[in-house]
């Protein structure tokens, strides 16, 4: 069964617990949240400190996205602070290899992040070592964009790739997704997906989640 990942960007930030508990008790697998600097993207977020308050309280698990240059230099604090997953982009890591190795090392989850504009081939020597690809559906940055189909030529690309090869990553998307472009993505072999706006603006997440499962 396909997992849902609520981003907290979009989320209330002056009832944050509160919104953790509304997205798990809808059926949420884990809460993804987005981490930027300013400067590899042009936004700015949360932290460390953020992140430990939340792991602390969540019933599920965080999967945290890195939009960072050098994001090596945060991975311990990240693992410390309780992130199950920790996905760093490939366009900012010159050793991606060493990079998602130094991730595993801390307990935490490997993930490797791919812009819309970065093939998939660009991983291919890090296949074994990723125990998650995350495939941008939009240019990182802010929530709210729309969905841009061409980037699952990457998503089947990697599905193909792990069923001839037997590698054992998970396929994620993120950025513009809701229930229509999730049936998109699923079909075309993706295991978790990333949603922000649709979910928190949605009346009705518990149905809206059990609707993106399906
Ligand atoms: C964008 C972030 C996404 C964002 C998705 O840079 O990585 O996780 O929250 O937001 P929506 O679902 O609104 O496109
Ligand atoms: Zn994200």
């Amino acid at each position: 069964m396909t997992a849902v990942a609520p981003s907290l960007l979009a989320a209330d930030y002056l009832n944050l617990g509160a919104e953790v508990e509304k997205m798990a008790a809808a059926g949420a697998d884990y809460l993804h949240f987005d981490v930027m600097d300013g400067h590899f993207v042009p936004n700015l977020t949360f932290g460390i400190d953020m992140v430990a308050q939340i792991a602390a309280k969540s019933p599920i698990p965080l999967d945290v996205h890195l939009m960072l240059a050098n994001p090596e230099k945060y991975i311990e604090a990240f693992a410390k602070a309780g992130a199950a997953i920790i996905s760093v982009h490939i366009e900012a890591c010159p050793h991606i290899h060493a990079t998602l190795q130094a991730i595993k090392k801390t307990g935490a989850k490997a993930g490797v992040v791919l812009n819309p504009g970065t093939p998939a081939e660009s991983l291919t020597a890090v296949l074994q070592e990723a125990d998650l690809i995350l495939q941008m559906t939009v240019n990182p940055g802010f929530g709210g964009q729309s969905f841009i189909p061409e980037t699952l030529e990457n998503i089947k690309k990697l599905a193909k790739w792990r069923d001839q090869h037997s590698y054992n990553y998970l396929l994620e998307v993120d950025g513009g997704i809701n229930e229509q472009t999730a049936e998109i993505a699923k079909q075309a072999g993706v295991d978790i997906l990333v949603a922000g706006s649709y979910l928190f603006k949605h009346a009705n997440p518990l149905k809206a989640i059990a609707n993106m499962k399906k």
